[in-house]
Formats: structure tokens, sequence, C-alpha cells
């Protein structure tokens, strides 16, 4: 079996855990791979960039203010935690939405932060990893690319049991080291609570990438010692992290429209920046793979 499920993953909000995610993805999908990005988060922050971008809504949103034309999108992520195994019954369309020849979305569903999910059941835990199984769906893409909520719940473990990798951003500051401890401590706690799982198929730590870093040039030394000190930490050092060399950096229109993305704007020093990680993220993955193809 391919491995090519990438989780975004970090028990801290707001440290560009979506923006990668679908920065990334984005730019793959625009240099030729098959990309599948999945809504795994109930906050739906991918979703809304996304369907901003390719003018789409689910049926049960309004209108906004902008004279669009949204075209109607049934797929949502509830759909595949409802699946149940029964193959016949499945209209892909419900589950999996094409945005174009390369790129496509299992969407969040925004609706799904008023039902609170706190635990599905072992059935809906697996449902996501059992659909893409039972649909080959690895195999239809070259990158599967998850965005987790903040937060360890329900929600976080069905994007495990379905990933092959995770990949954390933080934001250099004194939490950080405390903060990497503890997802490493998660994802152990729950490599144990589902062992038969990830004996058969691993999940590798993929890297630490650090965001929020100001352009090339302009990083204070306070932040690039701040970086070694977390690089080179007691704590960290018998946790075997891997940090990426590229750090994520600041690019001010990100925050500003959600329907920004890095690689429609080629001349942006950005470009060179997600390149740089693209190219970081593919080199630790073939360092990853196992020998012994599944
Ligand atoms: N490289 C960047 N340059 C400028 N702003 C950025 C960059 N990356 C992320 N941001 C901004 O930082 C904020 C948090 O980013 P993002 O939503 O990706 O974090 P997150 O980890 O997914 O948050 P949450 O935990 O709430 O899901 C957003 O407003 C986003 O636009
Ligand atoms: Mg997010």
């Amino acid at each position: 079996m391919k491995r090519n499920v990438i989780a975004m993953l970090n028990m801290k909000g707001g440290v560009g855990k979506t923006t990668l995610c679908k920065e990334i993805a984005y730019y793959l999908s625009a240099n030729d791979k098959k990309v599948l990005l999945v809504d795994v988060d109930p906050q739906g922050n991918l979703t809304q960039s996304i369907f901003e971008r390719f003018n789409f809504k689910h049926h049960y949103e309004s209108e906004t203010a902008r004279n669009k034309d949204y075209k109607i999108c049934t797929a949502t992520i509830s759909n595949v935690f409802e699946y149940t195994s029964i193959v016949e019954s499945v209209k892909m369309e419900d589950f999996i939405l094409k945005l174009n020849e390369n790129l496509a979305i299992i969407p969040g569903d925004l609706n799904a932060v008023f039902f609170e999910r706190s635990s599905g059941g072992s059935e809906s835990e697996n449902a996501l990893k059992n659909f893409m199984e039972d649909f080959e769906i690895r195999e239809k893409y070259d990158y599967i690319f998850l965005d987790c909520p903040p937060t360890f719940s329900f929600y976080t473990t069905a994007a495990l049991l379905a990933s092959d990798f995770y990949m954390s951003p933080i934001h250099p500051d004194s939490y950080s080291i405390l903060g990497i401890d503890l997802l490493f401590q998660v994802v152990d706690r729950l490599k144990k609570v589902y062992r038969d799982r990830f004996k058969a198929f691993p999940l590798d730590h993929l890297g630490v990438i650090f965001s929020n870093i100001p352009r090339d040039g302009s990083t204070q030394q306070g932040m690039k010692d701040m970086i070694k000190d977390i690089q080179q930490s007691e704590v960290l050092k018998g946790l075997n992290v891997h940090f990426f060399n590229e750090p994520f950096r600041i690019n001010p229109y990100i925050p500003k429209k959600i329907d920004y993305f890095i690689a429609d704007s080629k001349s942006d020093f950005s470009y060179e920046n997600l390149r740089k990680i693209v190219r970081e993220l593919e080199n630790n993955i073939i360092h990853l793979k196992t020998p012994v193809q599944q």
C-alpha cells in the first residue's frame, strides 16, 4: 500500500496548520501532483478557504454579500464519519468534491460545530481509515493532507488512524518545547491504545516546522536563538524530533484574503519558501518510506 497520507497536527491553536496544509496541497496540485485535502477540523477553515477559491458552498449556507454564483457541494466529512463499509450504497460525490484535474477535497461540515462529536464509537473513529481503504483512496492520489483541529478529540484520533505521517507547525516561543513534548506523548499514547493498527501500518513523524517567521534577512537574533534553544533542548533530545530546515515565513496577504494561495502568485518570495518546504517534505517522505513495501 502507498504511504502518502499526512496529518497536519499540533494541539496548539493558530500555529499555521490549516495554512500550511492548503498551501502545500495547492502548490503540489499546481505542479502536476494529484492531491486530496481532508478537512477534519470542525472549525472548517480549510473548507471555507477552498470553497471561496473555487466558488462552492454547501446547500445550507446562505449566499454571502458578494455577488457570486456558487456551485453547490454535497460532499462532507460527516458522510465519511457515518460510513459503515457498505460499499454499494456510496455515491462518491457525497464524499469527495473534485476541484480540478489535480485537486479534490473531503470538505468539513460547516454545521459540525453545532453537534458535539466527542466520541463516536470505534465505528466512526475508524470510518475515515476504512473509507480510504475500501475505495483505495491512497492509490488514486500522490498525496493526501488532513487538517486537524488544535484539540485532542475524536477528530484527531480519526485523522491519525487514517494517516501514515504527521507534520507539526509551531511558533518558536518559550512554550514550544513543552508543546512538542506533549504532542509526542499524545501520539505515543494513541499508538499504544490502537497498537494493532499502528503495528500493521506505522505512523511516522515527518517533522516540526517553525512558522510565523519573518522574511529571510529580517529574522531577529532573539528568534534565531530561540529556534536554536528549541532544536538543542535536553527534553527533546530523546524524542528524535526532526526539524525542517526551511521555516514557513510570514506573508502579509495570507491573513487578509481567505482565497489567497501562494502558488497563484508565482513572483512572490513565498513561492520560493514554499518550494523549499515541499522539497524537504518529499525528501523526508522518501527517507521514511519503509524498505519493505506492503
Ligand atoms: N505564513 C503566514 N504568513 C502570515 N500569516 C499567516 C501565515 N500562516 C498563517 N497565518 C495566519 O495565522 C493565523 C493562524 O493560521 P492557521 O489558521 O493556519 O492556524 P491553525 O493552526 O490552523 O489554527 P487552528 O488551531 O485554530 O486550526 C491565520 O490568521 C492565518 O492567516
Ligand atoms: Mg486550523
